[in-house]
């Protein structure tokens, strides 16, 4: 689907002040459903550009941007998440001429690692020699590196490859969302790199966006909704950047995916998970590497054991 010919809807939240791990998990579901992100405004900080009301005193506004096309389930999801607080309300707006353009204000060229700098369509940075540019069309699904754990993941990424020469070669992303992990890999090396994502909307964002980066054309590099347990083979290195529950409830079959002396890197994971994903991934026959902090989120990085 064309960015330009969707229709977008503009959610508002308004929820009160809380504590700042209730607040992490509500974003958290919040980015399930807005894949490119949203905006959030505090009564008491300097309101966002567009027409609204100010915020009221003690609460915090959130803007969600949705395709009118999954505008329901959208609603649905949100709504739930409002639920833990009574007062709460939600709002949608049609979005006014232009926003389009003030939407992409939101969206700048990031430096996410040492190597790889992650922009939109719209703008073109140029990057150091050395360095890498992922171009992400952030509107269809989740990965703009903005997100800390995606941000983690590439930076675990950057480092693995950094470190092993060569580095991994077949690399398998569960839960590619926009493609980016995926991406990143091919870009540093890896010759054989399979993306699969349980939702067909993220599956045909990841093509899109390998299309944005024709330093991969011809590569080795297939996107697709196939389960997890019907993915052939094993990889050198497998990551997946996807909720705690979700990690956990495929355990086996991730660790299953890792090729003798692989890799796993797992992200999506708040700091206070990290051991009950640990415990779950070592009774895997995993060995634990590595953990990494970002603002309260985390990466687990895993081994598998040699032949
Ligand atoms: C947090 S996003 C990660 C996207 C991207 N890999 C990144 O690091 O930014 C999680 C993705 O996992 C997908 N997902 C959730 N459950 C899944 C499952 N059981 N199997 C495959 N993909 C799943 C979601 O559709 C979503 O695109």
């Amino acid at each position: 689907m064309e960015g330009e010919t969707l229709h977008w809807i503009e959610v508002r939240l308004l929820v009160p002040e809380t504590d700042a791990l209730e607040l992490e998990v509500f974003e958290r579901e919040i980015l399930q459903v807005t894949p490119g992100g949203f905006a959030s405004e505090s009564w008491d900080a300097p309101p966002l550009p567009g027409e609204r009301e100010p915020v009221p005193m003690g609460w915090t506004r959130y803007l969600v941007y949705v395709g009118e096309h999954v505008l329901e389930p959208a609603r649905l999801a949100l709504a739930r998440a409002l639920t833990r607080w009574p007062d709460a309300t939600l709002a949608t707006a049609p979005l006014s001429d232009g926003w389009r353009e003030r939407w992409k204000q939101y969206f700048k060229p990031l430096q996410a690692s040492p190597r790889f700098v992650v922009a939109p369509p719209w703008e073109a940075p140029e990057v150091l020699v050395g360095q890498h540019l992922i171009v992400i069309e952030p509107a269809m699904a989740f990965g703009t590196a903005q997100h800390e754990t995606t941000a983690l993941c590439l930076t675990g990424i950057d480092r693995l490859y950094a470190e092993q020469d060569p580095g991994p070669k077949t690399v398998l992303d569960v839960g590619t969302g926009t493609g980016i992990l995926a991406i990143a890999a091919a870009l540093l090396g890896a010759e054989d790199v399979t993306g699969t994502d349980n939702d067909p909307n993220a599956v045909l964002a990841a093509r899109d966006n390998l299309r944005l980066n024709p330093a991969l054309a011809g590569r080795r590099i297939a996107f697709s909704d196939t389960p997890l347990d019907e993915v052939p083979g094993r990889f050198e290195l497998v990551v997946a950047n996807i909720l705690t529950s979700t990690l956990i409830m495929l355990a086996p079959a991730l660790a299953a995916r890792v090729a003798p002396g692989g890799r796993l890197m797992l992200s999506g994971i708040l700091a206070e998970q990290a051991p009950e994903i640990v415990a779950v991934f070592t009774a895997e026959g995993l060995g634990h590497e590595h953990t990494e902090d970002k603002n309260g989120w985390v990466r687990v990085d895993f081994s598998a054991p040699a032949a």
